[in-house]
């Protein structure tokens, strides 16, 4: 970033000042793989006169993915939010109400065709024409096909966005679907899956399409691939001790209490794409993700795992990619290694067949009544 591109930019992005919303944007580079001087243009992109719009449909949910998206800082992501995109509408953060609200709705498609970015929360029930889900007095499906097509890009926020999530759960009683689902296949939306997703995800997505006004690299989920290309298991700081073969067994044994793996205790991160170690949640510092303290992944990113695996069944582990060199394991501390620890061993890339071997029979070797003889292992 040099220091001229710097000065182009205002002082203040609405009540951000220009150091701390570089700030966030390099956050949103670093999160998308990008160079650090991208930070530049896509505050660049944020600060244009013409604030961009964005309206936001909510179908089934419990409006946990806005309230994610609130809770966040560098900068408050409601300042973010509200001085520098045009929040058109928005059901929960939305002034108006009623039909002042559905009037706003409609201005702002007809003034922005093809310009908005149209976010979708929530599952779409499309059993019975829709009814289960009401808004203005017509079902969600019909509004969000209604709307798609004017929309510069789309995306789905959340799980239940994504594919169904918890309302398309057994039985789907109102044939809950994902957005993509209930638009076919004339659209591509962006999933950001997560209960909730990582609001930074969230961001990056959106401030990557305006910037680039592309879409980011998909994989098949339709997931950007800066933020779910890469496996929980291999950016655990807990995954040194999934491969010396230290479980915990029961919550609140000694190992779950010294910070060992939790795969036996139904942690899906061997199956499950995101990079929750690697982001956390809520900006409170180390281990404030799932896993970190001390609670399996139960796979909320990922289609088939999330909301539909037991929650206690083990994971497939023919995903593992093992490290070819493990990480020294830490228990004084209770929490085992740190995540640069972690970085080294779960980042060595082109892993050995022999090493999958060794932790599959360190797997076999556990006994399934104690920790402390795991470790003896
Ligand atoms: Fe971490 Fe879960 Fe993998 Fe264990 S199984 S290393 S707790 S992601
Ligand atoms: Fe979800 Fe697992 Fe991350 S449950 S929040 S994908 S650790």
């Amino acid at each position: 970033m040099e220091d001229k591109d710097i000065a182009r930019l205002p002082e203040h992005f609405g009540r951000v000042s220009r150091r701390d919303f570089l700030k966030f944007c390099a956050v949103a580079t670093a999160t998308m793989g990008l160079p650090l001087g991208a930070a530049v243009r896509i505050a660049e992109a944020v600060a244009s006169p013409q604030r961009p719009p964005v309206i936001w449909l909510s179908g089934q949910e419990c409006t946990g993915c806005t309230e994610t998206l609130l809770r966040s800082t560098h900068p408050t992501v409601d300042h973010l939010i509200l001085d520098l995109i045009s929040l058109d509408y928005h059901e929960t953060l939305s002034t108006p109400a009623g039909h002042l609200a559905e009037e706003a709705k409609k201005k702002s498609m007809a003034a922005h065709q093809g310009k908005f970015i149209l976010v979708v929360e929530g599952a779409i029930p499309i059993k019975d024409k829709g009814i289960y889900c009401m808004i203005g007095g017509r079902p969600m499906v019909e509004i969000l096909r209604e709307t798609a097509p004017q929309a510069m890009g789309i995306v789905a926020i959340g799980s239940c966005a994504a594919w169904g999530g918890i309302p398309s759960a057994e039985p789907n009683p109102t044939g809950a679907v994902g957005a993509q689902e209930a638009l076919g296949r004339d659209f591509k939306v962006i999933n950001v899956p997560g209960c909730p997703p990582n609001p930074y995800n969230f961001l990056s997505t959106v401030l990557y399409i305006l910037t680039f006004k592309k879409l980011p690299d998909l994989d098949k989920e339709g997931r950007p691939k800066f933020a779910y290309g890469r496996m929980i298991h291999e950016l655990c700081e807990r995954r040194p001790n999934f491969d010396a073969g230290r479980f915990a067994l029961e919550f609140g044994d000694e190992g779950h209490r010294q910070g060992w793996c939790l795969y036996k205790l139904g942690c899906k991160g061997p199956e499950t794409r995101n990079n929750c170690p690697a982001m956390l949640f809520g900006d409170v510092g180390s281990r404030s993700w799932p896993v970190g303290i001390g609670s399996p992944c139960f796979g909320c990113s990922e289609r088939g795992i999330g909301f539909t695996a037991p929650v206690v069944a083990q994971a497939s582990l023919q995903k593992v990619t093992p490290p070819d060199v493990c990480a020294p394991i830490v228990t004084d501390r209770g929490g085992g290694p740190g995540l640069a620890t972690v970085g080294v061993g779960a980042g060595l890339a082109g892993l050995a067949l022999g090493a999958g071997a060794v932790t599959a029979w360190k797997l076999g070797q556990v006994p399934s009544d104690s920790g402390e003889e795991a470790e003896k292992d």
